[in-house]
């Protein structure tokens, strides 16, 4: 598979590493293994570097690109809250560093997850498709449950103006992809300058699922 994303600041990351001392490396949100790949490359024959992904298709490519260095690690398909109890599973106390790179990548967001306002293939908006995704809860949510989302999660003025397009519109068809969701947010909120009417729309139902 290409390889796409660009690591954010990867020289900046770099920097903070002491490549003869450091030995024990913690990617906690390891996606397709940019980080990883470039602290592995210049690690000791000694390290060892620790991944977590709640993405399982996105650690498969950051496994391909790790392979290739002939260097221990692990990637684990957990999320990193639970890192500790992962470390001691394998007998390792604490790390040298550690890395927390935060959002999604461009492979989620180009790959039909529904993070994008033009995705006309998912309403997911998940990291990984093992849970349930944005697309279940638009689908079945209350109009009332709908408004809370939106108001506790995105302080949204009309909260309860969208829940009950939202409604509405499900009575028709179903919502089935981000685009969708968008266009029925925009009915509701007129744009105005160039953030997306939807933004918190998407940002509340991310934070939900
Ligand atoms: C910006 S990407 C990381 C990109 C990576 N540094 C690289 O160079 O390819 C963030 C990743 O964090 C993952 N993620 C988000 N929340 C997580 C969590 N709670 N536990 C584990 N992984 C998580 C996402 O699935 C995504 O792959």
């Amino acid at each position: 598979m290409e390889i796409k994303h660009t690591p954010v600041l990867l020289n900046e990351v770099i920097s903070f590493i002491d490549f003869s001392k450091h030995k024990v490396f913690l990617d906690l949100t390891v996606g397709e293994g940019g980080h990883s790949e470039e602290i592995l490359k210049r690690a000791r024959g000694d390290s060892i570097l620790i991944g977590f992904d709640l993405d399982e298709e996105i650690l498969k490519i950051a496994d391909q690109r790790l392979s290739k260095l002939n260097k221990k690690f692990y990637l684990f398909n957990e999320n990193y809250k639970d890192f500790y109890k992962k470390l001691k599973e394998i007998n390792i106390e604490g790390a040298d560093f550690m890395l927390l790179d935060l959002g999604f990548s461009s492979f989620q967001l180009e790959n039909g997850r529904g993070f994008s306002f033009l995705d006309e293939k998912s309403l997911h908006m998940g990291y990984s498709k093992q849970i349930r995704g944005a697309d279940y809860y638009i689908n079945k949510l209350s109009k009332n449950e709908l408004a809370y989302i939106f108001e506790e999660y995105g302080e949204i003025k009309e909260s309860e103006k969208i829940a009950e397009e939202i409604v509405k519109y499900r009575k028709n068809k179903k919502i089935e992809t981000s685009k969708e969701l968008a266009d029925i947010v925009e009915k509701v909120i007129k744009r105005k300058g160039k953030i997306h009417p939807a933004t918190k729309v998407f940002q509340a139902l991310r934070i939900y699922v």
